[in-house]
């Protein structure tokens, strides 16, 4: 994820600037880039790789420049190159502008701009935003108001910072759904998209909201808002988290931040992809092959672990939506099969990290029986995604965690929207197409709440941790949710967990069943509804425990079964959105009851760059 750091005061900037990224490091990054404004000019210096890298080519620098602003970034638009690194400036290179965040209308207002004169060093999208303010310096000659209309033709999110030599000492703020800190200190005057980023200099911050506008100089600072000009108040508030705590921002493990951040992580990646009065989806990504893509008699997803349980969803949701063929293959295997691929076949590989060995290799061997290959994948310019001939980015951010939560629930979510771009080509109507954009659209705010009830979760788990082996039962749409709810608690408690389809039960498992082997069991109000309760029937007529994932209201379940986690009430398409919240929620919290090691288990790795 990116991460900005600025400052302006009596200090030299540059070693504040040093360490402020190097504070922001671990959220993950691929390049890195400063500038400077000292003596009506401003110098940059972009790196790509750690900050070592930029730390290095600075060697020769001195500088006692007083005001600058930082970035470290992850890309998102763009390969990760020098180019591309933020600062980003306009055409006279006056104004020099950071950015996180995604300017969704970016194409539309690069090409308004090229047509103007504008001249585009980047592929990123935040370069638009140094030309439009360069463009609004054309009208205002003030560049508080430039920044003002420039930031009124953006669509989208971000937390930005502009240094410009129009503006000595000092440094223009601005934020909408990204967040940004200001800190306040007897030397000067610091913004940074992270609290991390602030405390060792200061504890005195400013928490900006949506649509704040902030002017920092050596002395202070002034909000505005961005749609009127009369001040605003923020109240200063006092960090109490030392270094460590504000990276993971005062939660204790990055893995339960990065379940916090799914409400987040289902928004970005419909973000800019969502035709609501057409009911469809527009997947940029895709736009080169769609008459080849649309034209495919089978689609093959691959992918490993979590990402393949994904897959598996992805099989259900598209079969139920769509009349395509689609099969899923665990990658490590998909080169073991005698492939006979039908004409016009296309491989989709899933991978969060975009490295992963085995998935690299299915879709080589895909690409050598000639089948187009896409890629879903989180990481920009990783190997999965230069690989592939085209492919949709989930735009999740860093995941740091080894047991993968925003991800996954980003990949079901660009799953569906591909389900909806497939769909809607084939029969799906318009009304259906625009009633399952509000079901989607639907789902951050259900997933928060369920987040809300984490400290139920807490207790649940409390009851549960001293148990050794686990049952996890799903059917349809939930079966992969049980398979990833199992993984889960494996992969951070070393507790061992079965998954399997309930209607498998009887067929052998149900010989595990007894009062030590607790069961958990998806049984939301679905077309499966009353064939799970008979399996839950099954387990507590053996003396099993069970913990039962359903919908919140339930009249039946909470008296049938030990204990009960309800979900909000959704159509059984999305229920696995909302299913697995709770189940990362219980291994985490079993995890931590016996004192796991939760963020990096052993024997794990985060991207599996072996076969
Ligand atoms: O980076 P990828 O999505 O390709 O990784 C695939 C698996 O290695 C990964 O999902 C793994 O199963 C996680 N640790 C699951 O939490």
């Amino acid at each position: 994820m990116c991460g900005i750091i600025c400052y302006v005061g009596k200090q030299p900037a540059l070693p504040v600037l040093l360490e402020g990224l190097k504070r922001l490091e671990y959220r993950g990054y691929d390049s890195s880039g400063i500038a400077l404004l000292e003596d009506e000019q401003i110098r940059r210096f972009r790196a790509v790789g750690k900050i070592r890298e930029l730390e290095t080519g600075l060697i020769e620098w001195t500088s006692d420049a007083k005001t600058g602003i930082g970035h470290t970034r992850w890309a998102t638009h763009g390969k990760p190159c020098v180019e591309n690194a933020h600062p980003h400036s306009d055409c006279a290179g006056e104004i020099f502008v950071i950015h996180n965040g995604i300017i969704e209308n970016y194409l539309a207002l690069k090409q308004e701009l090229i047509t103007a004169g504008h001249r585009f060093l980047s592929e990123t999208d935040t370069e638009v935003v140094a030309h439009l303010i360069e463009e609004a310096c054309r009208e205002h000659a003030d560049l508080e108001e430039a920044v003002t209309r420039a930031l009124a033709r953006v669509r989208g999110t971000f937390g930005l910072a502009v240094l410009s030599t129009r503006h000595a000492n000092s440094i223009i703020i601005a934020r909408r759904s990204s967040p940004m800190i200001l800190g306040i200190s007897d030397s000067g005057t610091f913004a940074a998209s992270d609290v991390s980023a602030l405390v060792a200099h200061t504890k005195q911050v400013v928490y900006l909201q949506d649509d704040d506008l902030a002017v920092l100089t050596p002395d202070g600072y002034r909000i505005t808002n961005l749609h009127a000009p009369a001040e605003v108040n923020r109240q200063e508030q006092t960090v109490d988290w030392d270094v460590d705590a504000a990276e993971k921002q005062g939660f204790e493990h990055f893995m339960l931040k990065e379940i916090h951040e799914q409400p987040e992580a289902v928004r970005n990646a419909m973000r800019g992809r969502l035709v609501p009065s057409e009911g469809i989806s527009v997947l940029g990504g895709l736009a080169g092959v769609r008459e080849q893509f649309l034209r495919m008699e089978q689609l093959i997803l691959v992918s490993c672990g979590t990402s393949f349980y994904a897959a598996m969803l992805g099989r259900y949701i598209l079969e139920f939506c769509t009349d395509f063929r689609v099969e899923v293959d665990v990658a490590s295997e998909f080169r073991y099969r005698r492939l006979n691929l039908r004409d016009n076949t296309v491989v989709l590989a899933i991978s969060q990290s975009g490295e992963t060995a085995d998935t690299l290799a299915a879709i080589r061997e895909a690409k050598r029986k000639g089948a187009l290959v896409l890629g879903l994948v989180n990481v920009v310019g990783s190997n999965i995604a230069r690989e592939t001939d085209a492919g949709i980015y989930n735009h999740a951010g860093p995941e740091i965690g080894v047991a993968s939560t925003k991800a996954f629930v980003s990949q079901l979510t660009i799953l569906y929207l591909l389900t909806l771009y497939l769909a809607r080509h084939q029969h799906m109507s318009v009304t259906d197409g625009q009633e399952f954009i509000r079901e989607l659209e639907s789902i951050p705010d259900k997933i928060e709440q369920i987040l809300a009830k984490s400290a139920q979760i807490q207790q649940v788990a409390r009851r549960y941790a001293q148990f050794r082996d686990f049952m996890y039962i799903g059917r349809k749409f939930n079966y992969p949710i049980a398979l990833e709810g199992a993984l889960k608690l494996k992969e951070i408690s070393y507790l061992h967990a079965e998954a399997y389809a309930a209607g498998e039960m009887k067929h052998g498992p149900i010989a595990l069943i007894n009062p030590d082997f607790p069961s958990v069991c998806l049984a939301t109000q679905d077309s499966t509804y009353d064939k799970m309760m008979a399996n839950i029937q099954e387990i507590k007529a053996r003396c099993g425990r069970t913990i039962v994932v359903g919908t919140e209201g339930d009249a039946q379940l909470p008296a049938l079964c030990d204990d009960f986690i309800g979900v909000p009430a959704s159509s059984e398409l999305f229920a696995p959105l909302l299913t697995v919240i709770p189940l990362q929620l219980l291994a985490y919290y079993i995890a931590l009851e016996n004192g796991c090691e939760i963020d990096q288990p052993r024997n794990l790795a985060k991207s599996v760059t072996v076969e």
